[in-house]
């Protein structure tokens, strides 16, 4: 790609006891971009995810970030590194406040408690959260936990943010919430971001670029409207018939 890759996976492969969950799959993200990867349950995105962010290591394949190889690293360091994520299945520490949760992650960047606290308090108002910070994060509806989840991301002031269906179940009003907050944070900060949806409607709005998974395999890439009338995409969503 002619853009700088902030981001590179290259041939990155993961077994689980023999299943191929991730087949030498390669991508680069550009520095500013916002990508997503999109296939079927059970394709692999979360694995590619979690070999980026240190949960696994790949059996094969480097990835590289801002020039530094990162495959191996425990996720804290590449957190260090400047790489946030979010979790498919939302894990708050449900009996800390909204803000100390947001407050924890600050303190990853910020040793200095009231420091840390300053930058909690200003993301939780970007997210539309700043009323909700002295509640528990148990009694938090799902959409606000949703935003909770980014929220914690930010708070370690990553320069790429991955997020694992970040916007599933949420209303459409309440997609083009977040849709319209990450796309400030990307125009504004010049945040990079790949997102995994399921939901079509954060993707299209949101992406410069979209990565196919079908079986663990990459199996398109290009542009939203390239990618939607890619014949093996229509294939592995609709079915061969479609075609
Ligand atoms: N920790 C794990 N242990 C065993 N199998 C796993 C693990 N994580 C994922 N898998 C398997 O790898 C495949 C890809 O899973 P995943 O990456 O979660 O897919 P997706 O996020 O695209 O739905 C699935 O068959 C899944 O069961
Ligand atoms: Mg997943």
């Amino acid at each position: 790609m002619a853009a700088e890759g902030l981001l590179s996976v290259r041939s990155a492969s993961k077994s689980f006891r023999g299943l191929r969950a991730v087949s030498g799959v390669s991508f680069d993200v550009g520095q500013g971009h916002i990508v997503a990867l999109i296939g079927p349950n059970g394709a692999g995105k979360t694995t590619c995810f979690n070999m980026i962010a240190g949960a696994f290591e790949p059996d094969a394949g480097e990835i590289h970030f801002a020039g530094q190889r990162i495959d191996g690293m425990r996720p804290d360091q590449v957190c260090l590194s400047g790489i946030g994520r979010t979790f498919q299945l939302v894990k708050p520490f449900a009996g800390l406040s909204v803000l100390d949760n947001v407050i924890v992650g600050a303190l990853r960047r910020n040793r200095q408690v009231g420091v840390a606290r300053r930058k909690a308090q200003a993301i939780l108002e970007r997210l539309g959260l700043a009323e909700k910070r002295d509640q528990p994060a148990s009694a938090l509806t799902l959409p606000d936990r949703k935003r909770l989840e980014v929220a914690r991301a930010l708070a370690t002031e990553p320069r790429l943010l991955l997020l694992d269906e970040a916007m599933a179940g949420l209303r459409p009003t309440e997609i083009d919430q977040m849709v319209a907050v990450f796309r400030r944070l990307n125009e504004e900060h010049g945040l990079t971001i790949v997102l995994i949806e399921h939901v079509m409607r954060p993707v299209m709005a949101l992406s410069r670029e979209i990565h196919v998974l079908h079986h663990g395999e990459l199996i398109a890439s290009g542009s939203p409207d390239e990618v939607v009338r890619h014949p093996a995409v229509l294939e592995c969503y609709l079915g061969a018939e479609a075609v």
